[in-house]
């Protein structure tokens, strides 16, 4: 396994590439099947960089295999405000440069970077594991994408989730933009994005957007009583049914009928053959 391998810690795990996830401003636990990423910057609102996407990239290539459940949270009073606004400026962030020095470096490189930036979102998505978001305060821009990448939202009751990147002449690119439109449908994401308007907690469920709305002092409460009702079912069965539940929607009822035999042939050979 790679640089993020467990560390036990008396029952307690912990990520050897701590360093490398501490640069990129994220904190990354494992507890038996759980593992916990925190966004770790509460004095910058816990504001993204490339740095952050890598690091979020090489948690995934390396996520211990006993892993089912992923929490996703931000440490202090927002989940996250989104790209560092320094990525504005002709200074950028040091060693990571800046919009201006990525529209210099042609076309072909930036949409590498962004295709890299990416992989630090798409593996939420897994079906062997379950992605859970713990949100409170802002989700602004990439913070938001970064909320729409896990299977859920759990949020506090102070949540504020914002699609800043129209606003700012740019395009949500962190993955955020199918997601979105599968929870809440075509007209109200035109709705939310390119009016760059907040939504808070009682729209956000009432659209689809949070699957659970707390008080913020229950939020981690919640999210564990979560993650502990996920592990409740079978490992082998919850991840073949979430891969249909992922492909229901680009299939016909004939289609999905044939892949639920399929994946039920395999559960049954593995519990009873
Ligand atoms: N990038 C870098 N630093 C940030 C960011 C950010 N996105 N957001 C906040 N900070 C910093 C502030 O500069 C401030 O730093 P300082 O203490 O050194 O001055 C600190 O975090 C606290 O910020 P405040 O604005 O004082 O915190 P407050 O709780 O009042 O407001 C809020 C929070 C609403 C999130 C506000 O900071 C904000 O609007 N941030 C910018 C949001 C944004 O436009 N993000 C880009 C979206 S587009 C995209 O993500 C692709």
């Amino acid at each position: 396994m790679a640089e993020a391998q467990a560390r036990q810690h008396g029952g307690h795990t912990e990520d050897v590439s701590a360093e490398r996830s501490a640069e990129g401003g994220l904190r990354f636990e494992v507890d038996g099947e759980i593992a916990t990423i925190t966004l770790d910057r509460p004095d910058k609102r816990n504001a993204q960089t490339f740095a952050t996407w890598s690091a979020l990239a090489r948690i995934g290539e390396s996520l211990p295999g006993q892993v089912r459940v992923v929490v996703v949270k931000g440490e202090g009073p927002s989940f996250s405000a989104g790209i560092d606004l320094r990525m504005f400026t002709p200074e950028g962030v040091p060693g990571q440069g800046s919009f201006s020095s990525a529209a210099r470096s042609g076309e072909a490189g930036f949409e590498h970077s962004i295709r890299q930036a990416q992989a630090g979102f798409l593996w939420l998505r897994r079906p062997e594991i379950v992605s859970i978001a713990a949100v409170q305060g802002h989700a602004i821009g990439a913070g938001f994408q970064l909320a729409l990448a896990c299977d859920l939202r759990i949020v506090a009751d102070d949540v504020k989730f914002c699609m800043k990147e129209p606003a700012l002449g740019l395009v949500p690119d962190l993955t955020g933009t199918k997601p979105l439109v599968e929870l809440v449908g075509l007209a109200k994401a035109i709705d939310i994005c390119l009016t760059a308007r907040v939504v808070r907690a009682e729209e956000a469920a009432r659209i689809g957007l949070a699957e659970q709305v707390v008080p913020l002092g229950e939020l981690d409460r919640a999210v564990r009583d979560k993650a502990a009702e996920l592990l409740s079912t079978n490992r082998d069965a919850a991840a073949a049914t979430k891969r249909l539940l992922q492909g229901a929607r680009a299939r016909t009822l004939e289609e999905q009928s044939v892949a639920e035999g399929l994946e039920q042939a395999a559960r049954i050979k593995a519990l009873f053959g």
